[in-house]
């Protein structure tokens, strides 16, 4: 089916923890209030001289170490993300630098929010089908400094966010299961933020509540229908880790037990494109990813965005 075979994994956070405790000494919060509406504990921000760039780049390098894979084998460094540094050159320019990627390889970034993740698997999956890269393994980054975003005196958002970045590389595997479904319902009310007259990130969080909850369990259905696989044949179910109680809907929408569903919200809060990569890397790490496996990744968020990929581990 030509699907995607994850190779290796890493992932880098920054240095400053905040937790829930520390948000409640400068805001009208509390940990019991963010805990039971979102399931998120603490996330780590950026310190001075931690860049998106800096986080890519840790989480890049242990993915090629874990992948066994040298940086020259790489055609192709896609990162997702929406907060890069600056405009240009892409972030993904920068790891290919720092990292020693080949003049060869491709390297771009792609904004599609908290979809970001799964779109770049897509977009590498696509690209190496294609048979035009110059090596047969791709670099596929989620990487985020939301920080840089947030109104820290809004509780309704600055708690929810935090920095991080996760890394794959995959190559082909003809073998492996594949299907991916988009969707995209512009609207640049419910969850915004970054332009002139928007610098902070702000969003009604009940719509996309409500949107998460509606759109991701028929993305799931979708590409298990296109695969021809049931929910069964599925070993882990990682989505995008905004909110425990999103994950917890789906769950019951999809008539499975929330054990199914990775959570790590509440040690990251919601690091938007790093989010299932960052969970990918931690299942690994602890042999809960198991080769052969096969992993359905969803994202959503802004756009607003949804899509749903299949992995084999
Ligand atoms: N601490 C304490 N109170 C808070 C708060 C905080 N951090 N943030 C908001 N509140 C208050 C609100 O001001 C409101 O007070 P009011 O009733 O006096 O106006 C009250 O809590 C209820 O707010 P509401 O927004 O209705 O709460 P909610 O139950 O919908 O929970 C979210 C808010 C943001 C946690 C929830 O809507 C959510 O998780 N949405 C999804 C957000 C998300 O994941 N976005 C990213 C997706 S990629």
């Amino acid at each position: 089916m030509n699907g995607l075979q994850l190779l290796g994994t890493g992932r880098c956070l920054p240095s400053r923890r905040v937790t829930n405790e520390d948000f409640a000494r400068t805001l009208d919060t509390s940990d019991a209030w963010i805990t039971e509406r979102t399931g998120i504990r603490q996330r780590y921000f950026c310190a001075e001289g931690e860049t998106a760039v800096s986080l890519a780049v840790g989480a890049a390098r242990q993915a090629l170490e874990d992948a066994d894979v040298q940086p020259g084998q790489v055609g192709l460094c896609i990162a997702a993300t929406f907060t890069a540094d600056r405009r240009t050159p892409a972030l993904a320019c920068e790891v290919q630098a720092a990292l020693g990627l080949p003049q060869t390889a491709l390297c771009l970034d792609i904004n599609a929010a908290c979809t970001g993740f799964v779109a770049a698997l897509e977009t590498a999956r696509c690209l190496l089908l294609g048979g035009q890269l110059a090596g047969p393994y791709a670099l596929v980054l989620g990487a985020e400094k939301i920080s840089s975003l947030l109104d820290f005196s809004d509780r309704s958002t600055c708690v929810l966010f935090g920095d991080g970045a996760g890394a794959a590389v995959v190559r082909l595997d003809p073998q492996a299961p594949w299907a991916a479904v988009f969707g995209t319902r512009g609207d640049g009310q419910v969850l915004h933020g970054g332009g002139p007259e928007d610098p902070y990130l702000a969003m009604d969080g009940r719509a996309v509540f409500r949107f998460a909850v509606e759109t991701v369990p028929v993305c799931i259905r979708a590409v298990l229908d296109k695969a021809g696989l049931t929910l069964d044949a599925v070993d882990h179910l990682v989505l995008h880790q905004a909110n425990s109680r999103i994950i917890h809907s789906i769950a019951k929408k999809l008539e499975q037990a929330p054990a199914r569903f990775y959570e790590n919200m509440q040690r990251y809060g919601n690091t938007s494109a790093a989010s299932i990569p960052i969970a990918l890397d931690e299942m690994r790490r602890a042999g809960q990813l198991c080769p052969g496996q096969t992993v359905l990744c969803a994202g959503f968020g802004a756009g607003l965005t949804w899509g749903g990929v299949l992995l084999r581990a």
